[in-house]
């Protein structure tokens, strides 16, 4: 059995670990200015999962107005920029844990509900989010730079869980 692992508030000290895990992971990357300013401004979301002094994954994310997901209201609207976790640490949990924790930490920005964009391919991801609550409210054609569509997924923020 693997140790547990922890979660904790992003450091600037994790940068260069959560690049790499970002890069690892997934093919949308950022410049280093890119999660030290969503780490400045929203460091309630931007959380790490650590497991034996290591940190294994990231989930990262803005806060933003604009029209409600599930009617025409303007909302703040917690925004999952990206999260990732090491392949040799997945299907533990640790994702799940890292959402829930970055969605409490919306909460305290007044978020009414939470959103992201994921591939359509993206079948680990998709189960993840549905599992977390979240819905498929509607598909961007060529959203990604390969001309990938996306389901934008959402959920309002008063569900459990
Ligand atoms: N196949 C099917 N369902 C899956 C899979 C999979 N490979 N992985 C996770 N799930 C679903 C399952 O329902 C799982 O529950 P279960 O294990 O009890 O069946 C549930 O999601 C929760 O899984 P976790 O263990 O919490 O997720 P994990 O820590 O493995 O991380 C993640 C999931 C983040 C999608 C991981 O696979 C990963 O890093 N993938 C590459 C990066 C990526 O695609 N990130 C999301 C891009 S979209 C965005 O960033 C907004
Ligand atoms: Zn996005």
């Amino acid at each position: 059995m693997q140790a547990a692992y922890t979660l904790r508030r992003f450091r600037p000290e994790d940068l260069h670990r959560v690049v790499y895990i970002n890069r690892t992971c997934l093919p949308e990357n950022y410049s280093s200015f890119f999660f030290l300013d969503l780490h400045r401004r929203f460091p309630e979301t931007f959380i790490v999962a650590e497991r034996d002094g290591e940190v294994v994954g990231y989930i990262m994310c803005r806060i933003e107005t604009g029209f409600s997901n599930f009617g025409l209201r303007i909302v703040r609207k917690g925004h999952v920029i990206s999260i990732a976790v090491l392949p040799e640490h997945r299907r533990q949990g640790i994702a799940s844990a890292l959402l829930r924790e970055a969605m409490r930490g919306m909460q305290a920005y007044g978020v009414r509900e939470c959103f992201l964009e994921v591939r359509v391919s993206n079948t680990p991801a998709i189960r993840l989010y549905q599992k977390m609550g979240f819905q498929i409210v509607r598909t961007v054609p060529r959203y990604y730079a390969d001309g990938e569509a996306a389901y934008i997924m959402s959920r309002p923020m008063s569900l459990e869980g």
